[in-house]
């Protein structure tokens, strides 16, 4: 990822520059001590980012995919069982599903939040499973697997809607696994609770990935779990270590999925600056939605529902005629990105499943419409307005003045 962009979509090379000493001693830390593998730098950066997650327990292992598996397999996830995701995120969270041994469901999002929506979590679990009293277990009824799970995904760095969620996985003795890969910080306010959550506190265990773009990222691939589950991150220490506790003693069959030193070090050091950067990124957002303001309506920008203390991993707003937009703005040197154009129950990888267009149409519409705009903590005022006015050219010449 490098910036040929006169504005970047994302820019890797300021935070970098602007860390480099602390990063360097990190480097020089692990040569010195030749602590690549496990070690203090790995133990400090779990203790630090559990904290920062109002969590109990951190687990550092290789990438976001992998702490999703892990948090399936540690949770004991029954294998062809069902978990339940949505069709608008990045493939990686059904990839674990699938890796984990169950099979995926989907529900549609809230068209405005772009996460799941409760309603339909609960329209499925009413309508498509019932209570086998004899396995004492909900099964769906066409596939008669039972259901084991469900994922809401903090998508852009958004909450999805906890305190339903959480409420129909009581009443139906589902595991909840977040994923939080784009969440790092993100905060929900629980009206149950009457307090506010951090992102990874809430589920029985959440996955966060550290690829290098993400709000917390670090300088090659990793990801953690968090959970307040004792037990759970007892297995999952296991898991990522080839299921040995004390080397070379076995108790099951694991995998080679632990986090590097190094790379704890470099999000030790990353960490310190991750709440500043997330202000900084809801700045960013904030200003934009005044900006297009002028817009009104043809530039659909994010809602935040007030529920949600979002942390702006991507800007993602909605137009007619992206393809178009995207290619007046790479020629005016603007960097975007469309997250995710095909919905997942699209993709060709799953048609095994068996959905087809039309089953998911607020997903649908959305992919159609998103284009996600320059974001990062270091994105400049100039350049932020000259993103808007590059769009609002664009949106006007499609529709004459905007409306
Ligand atoms: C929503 C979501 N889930 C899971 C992942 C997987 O994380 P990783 O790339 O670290 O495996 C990502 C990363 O892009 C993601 O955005």
């Amino acid at each position: 990822m490098t910036n040929t962009m006169k504005i970047p979509f994302l820019d890797l090379i300021t935070p970098h520059q602007e860390l480099h000493t602390e990063l360097l001693g990190v480097v020089e830390k692990v040569l010195s001590t030749a602590g690549f593998i496990g070690g203090p730098m790995l133990e400090v950066f779990e203790r630090e980012f559990a904290l920062f997650c109002g969590a109990k327990h951190c687990v550092g292992v290789s990438s976001g995919t992998d702490a999703l598996r892990f948090a399936f397999l540690a949770a004991g996830i029954e294998p062809g069982s069902i978990i339940i995701t949505v069709p608008h995120t990045f493939i990686a969270t059904t990839e674990a599903i699938s890796q984990a041994g169950a099979h995926v469901a989907f529900v549609d999002i809230n068209e405005s939040t772009y996460t799941m929506d409760p309603e339909k979590l609960r329209e499925y679990l009413e309508t498509q499973c019932e209570f086998d009293s004899k396995r004492e277990k909900l099964i769906e009824r066409a596939s008669k697997c039972p259901v084991s799970a469900v994922v809401p995904v903090h998508l852009y760095g958004q909450t999805a809607d906890m305190d339903p969620i959480l409420e129909l996985a009581a009443r139906y003795n589902l595991i909840v696994v977040e994923d939080a890969c784009q969440a790092h910080g993100a905060e929900y306010f629980s009206k149950r609770d009457n307090v506010w959550k951090k992102a990874g506190s809430m589920g029985h265990a959440a996955a966060f990935s550290f690829y290098p773009g993400k709000n917390l990222g670090a300088c090659g691939e990793a990801g953690a779990i968090t959970t307040n589950d004792d037990a759970m991150a007892q297995r999952m220490k296991m898991i990522r270590d080839h299921g040995q506790a004390k080397k070379y003693y076995h108790d099951i069959e694991g995998y080679n999925g632990r986090l590097d030193a190094l790379q704890a070090g470099i999000l030790s050091v990353k960490l310190r600056h991750l709440a500043k950067w997330n202000e900084a990124r809801r700045g960013l957002a904030h200003r934009y939605h005044e900006l297009f303001a002028e817009a009104k309506g043809s530039v659909v920008v994010p809602r935040e529902a007030s529920w949600t203390k979002g942390i702006y991993h991507l800007y993602v707003v909605r137009v007619q005629d992206r393809e178009a937009l995207q290619a007046h703005l790479a020629e005016a040197g603007i960097g975007t990105g469309i997250h995710y154009p095909i919905p997942l129950h699209l993709q060709k990888a799953y048609q095994h499943l068996g959905y087809k267009k039309g089953d998911f149409p607020f997903t649908e519409r959305v992919a159609e419409e998103i284009i996600s705009l320059p974001m990062f903590p270091q994105l400049q005022q100039d350049q932020q307005k000259e993103v808007v006015s590059k769009v609002l050219e664009f949106v006007t010449s499609k529709i004459g003045a905007p409306r």
